[in-house]
């Protein structure tokens, strides 16, 4: 499903593995220690190789943690893609921990940093909504309500924005949360 801006900048959402995407910058759902993991950011360092292990490791040595709602920037390794937005989602633990800000803060702050690189285009997954268990419609609502801020009011170099949805339940809340209708 394709959702346009009134000045052509494109928003998609579709189904597929993140880790075959091409996009200018592909986004990780990390934790905060850059340390690899399971779901996207294991998908993600399998398919990257070890040179991006290396400059994350790099990073990890200089910064320590990356905070929740922040994100680093690597190399691409062997993806099809220029940079790996490395951001750490907030996990979820009923809503009273500022969990949406800090997700809402994901979003805005790698698309911030495309427009920094002046990329054209990027891809996230649902940040958060597998092992740190935000639930999956909460979390549509903030990606899709920032991409689409975004692309409407602050967009420079940015043309495309994805959603990689991995399942076929999480690309049906998505695609009625963009209709703007009911799930
Ligand atoms: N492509 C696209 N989406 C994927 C892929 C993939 N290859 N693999 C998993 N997903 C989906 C999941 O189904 C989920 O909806 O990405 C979403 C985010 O899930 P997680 O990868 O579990 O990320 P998150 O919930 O943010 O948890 C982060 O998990 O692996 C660890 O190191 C990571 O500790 C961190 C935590």
């Amino acid at each position: 499903m394709i959702w346009r801006s009134e000045a052509g900048k494109i928003l998609q959402i579709e189904q597929g593995d993140i880790t075959r995407v091409e996009a200018d910058a592909i986004v990780n759902a990390a934790n905060s220690h850059l340390a690899g993991g399971g779901g996207v950011d294991g998908a993600i360092h399998r398919a990257a190789g070890p040179e991006m292990r290396r400059e994350l490791d790099a990073i990890q040595a200089r910064i320590g943690t990356c905070p929740t709602g922040q994100a680093v920037a690597t190399g691409a390794g062997l993806l099809p893609a220029r940079f790996i937005f490395h951001t750490v989602g907030p996990v979820w633990s009923g809503g009273g921990r500022r969990e949406a800000e800090l997700l809402a803060s994901c979003y805005r702050v790698c698309l911030a940093m495309a427009e920094e690189r002046g990329l054209e285009s990027i891809a996230f997954p649902a940040i958060s909504t597998g092992v740190y268990g935000y639930p999956m419609r909460g979390g549509a609502e903030i990606a899709i309500g920032e991409i689409r801020r975004h692309l409407m009011e602050g967009a420079k170099s940015l043309g495309r924005a994805s959603l990689v949805l991995f399942g076929e339940e999480a690309l049906r809340i998505h695609e009625a949360v963009l209709r703007g209708g009911a799930v």
